[in-house]
This record gives C-alpha cells, structure tokens and sequence, in this order.
C-alpha cells in the first residue's frame, strides 16, 4: 500500500514536468491568427483559470527537493507565453492602426466651428475703456469678493456711516469682513495702496446689490471705474475729460453736472448727457426732460487719500464711476437688462457683427 503511493506520486511527478514541458512546446507553437484569436489565447494560457496557473497547482505534488526545479520550469512556460502575447498584441494593434488611417479621408473640408460673438456688456465696456485709453488711462483690476476696508472704510464710509445704507451689500456670513464688492471704487483703494502718483487707472469689473431684480436693476452688473491723481489735478480737469468721453461715446453733445453726494469726493456731482426731446427712444430714456443720467464723478475727498497713504497736501485728483448696463441697454436697444444676464445664444448671438 505504502509503495504504491509512492509509486502514484513519482507518476504523477514526472507527468507534471512532462504536461509543463508540453505546454511550453504547445505554446511556441502556437499561432493566434487575429486580435480575437490572440485574445482567446491569452484566457486558455495567462488567465486567472488557465493553463500556467493550473501547472502552477502541480506544486503541490512535487516532493520538497525538486520543487525550485519545478518553479523554474512552469516560470518559463509563463514567460514564454507572455512574450508572445506581448509580441503579437504589439503587431495587432499596429495592424489595426494602419487600418485606421488608411479608412480616413484626409481631403474631407473640416466641420466649421460656430463664431462665438462679444457679450454687449463687453462691447460697451471696451468701447469706453478705448475713448479712456486715448486720454492716457491705463485699465487696473480689483478682486470681486472684497474686504470691507477697501469697499467702503478706506472710501471714506466707515462702518457706522448712513452712506452705507446707499449700497444694500451682500457679506460674506462665513468670512467676517468680506463682502461682494458693492462698487469698482474698491479697486481706487487698491492702487492708492500700492502705488505712488501720478496715478491714472480705470477699473471695469462685476459688482453686486443686494436688490430686487427687475427689467431695469439686477443683483448683478458692472461698473467702470476712473482715478486720477497728481498734482495740481484740478475740478476742471475733471469736467473736460468727463466732455470729453461724452462726446466719443455719444456724438456731439451737452453734458451737466449736477451737485450730488458720494463719501468719497467733495465735492461730487452727477454728470447728465444730453439726449434731447426729439425722438420717441430719447423721451423715453430721459423720462421726458432730455438728459440722461451717466456717472458719478467729484474730487478725491483728501481723507481718502490720506486713507490709503498719499499725501493730500500735495497731491490732488478726480474720480468717476458708472453702470454699463444701462448704457448698453441705450447703445443696442435692449428693452430688459435681465436679458443680459440670460446666456440665452438666441439673443447673444445677435451681436456677431458688432465690435
Ligand atoms: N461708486 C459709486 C456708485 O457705485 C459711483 C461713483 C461716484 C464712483 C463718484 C466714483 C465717484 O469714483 O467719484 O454709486
């Protein structure tokens, strides 16, 4: 009985040695002939249930002394078989790659792609920001989520101060101090901090209200902003450039100013254009009396400039500040500034060929 066993395990030894032998013989003879025969090849002899991994189990009845011999052997059948797996997947893959290229047709005209169109807003902006360039402004920008201090503190409105209540404000309840910016005038802080004069910026950007939204005010809009600081800048200077950008942007034209109030210069005032009385849209625009509302605008309060480090003993500057939308909705005849806002391509798509 006890012989026998041995006898069964010697058997079952060499036939071990023997089918791993056959296998390696099996496998260099073996010629998968596509992609899907290769594929097939790779589950009878690599995969989790195939043939290496079951000579593999034959381990178990190899006595002790030969077992590294044993792993040798079934090692080079494994490596055998990976190599050509490697080899011929590398030659499918050529193969149908060449195929590939063959099959397109390099002459076919490429599809066109659509023409995106300039945002009205981005129109108008760009064409005021052009008529300041001409007078030697330079663009700056402010960041959105502002802190409080460069909003309204540094502007001359300090925390407790009614003027607050004329910007209803959006605060940041997870950051206190920050807020979204009510107006561009935070970015005036900005460069008056970090600059020395002569300073002469504008400042478009986003801003944000915490109002109703309706067909003529959003929670959202822009503004630009204008700075100048140097010496001897005087209230006249202000009034001719303020002509000035009147007479580019809406033709021949008047302007006034009106005596107004803002924290942040003194004195301020609100620059009207004349539109006249003639046409129904002017009537309209000018609720009957001509002249249409623009900007704020006045001489930069010295606290401020003191505010943000500049000496307003010697120097001295304007400002100004004024809403897009509105002009935009004037420029393009667009009846609700929600539309603005809409990203409807229906109605963006309608400004392709303006510039
Ligand atoms: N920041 C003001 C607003 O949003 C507009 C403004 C008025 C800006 C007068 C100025 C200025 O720079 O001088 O209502």
């Amino acid at each position: 009985m006890r012989f026998l066993q041995l006898k069964t395990k010697i058997t079952d030894m060499s036939d071990q040695f023997e089918k791993v032998q056959l296998l390696i013989k099996e496998v260099e003879a073996a010629q998968p002939e596509t992609a899907e025969a290769l594929e097939a090849f790779r589950i009878q002899y690599l995969g989790s249930k195939g043939l290496v991994k079951s000579a593999m189990e034959g381990m178990r009845v190899i006595p002790a002394e030969q077992k590294k011999e044993f792993g040798q052997v079934v090692n080079l059948l494994k490596q055998v078989a990976e190599d050509k797996y490697n080899q011929l997947k590398e030659h499918f893959e050529a193969q149908k790659e060449a195929a590939s290229v063959g099959a397109m047709d390099l002459s076919r005209p490429a599809e066109s792609l659509p023409l995106g169109a300039r945002h009205p807003v981005s129109i108008t902006l760009n064409r005021i920001i052009r008529i300041f360039e001409k007078l030697g402004f330079v663009v700056a920008d402010g960041p959105e989520v502002e802190h409080d201090w460069y909003n309204f503190t540094a502007m001359n409105t300090p925390e407790d101060h009614p003027a607050r209540d004329m910007q209803d404000t959006f605060y940041i309840l997870d950051a206190p101090g920050m807020l979204l910016r009510t107006h561009t005038s935070n970015v005036q802080a900005r460069v008056m901090t970090s600059r020395k004069p002569p300073i002469r910026i504008i400042a478009p950007g986003r801003v944000f209200r915490n109002e109703t939204i309706s067909a003529r005010s959003h929670a959202q809009f822009h503004q630009i902003e204008g700075l100048y600081i140097d010496e001897g800048v005087s209230f006249a200077d202000m009034r001719q450039a303020m002509y000035y950008f009147a007479q580019e942007m809406f033709g021949k034209t008047e302007i006034r100013l009106r005596p107004s109030f803002f924290p942040f210069t003194e004195p301020s005032a609100e620059m009207d254009v004349w539109l006249g009385t003639e046409t129904e849209e002017a009537r309209r625009l000018t609720k009957g009396t001509g002249w249409l509302e623009i900007l704020g605008c006045g001489m930069v309060d010295p606290q401020v400039l003191e505010n943000c480090g500049i000496d307003s003993t010697r120097y001295s500057g304007y400002a100004f500040g004024m809403g897009i939308e509105r002009q935009a909705l004037r420029l393009f005849n667009i009846p609700d500034i929600r539309m603005l806002f809409e990203n409807d391509v229906r109605f963006l798509s309608q400004f392709t060929a303006v510039q």
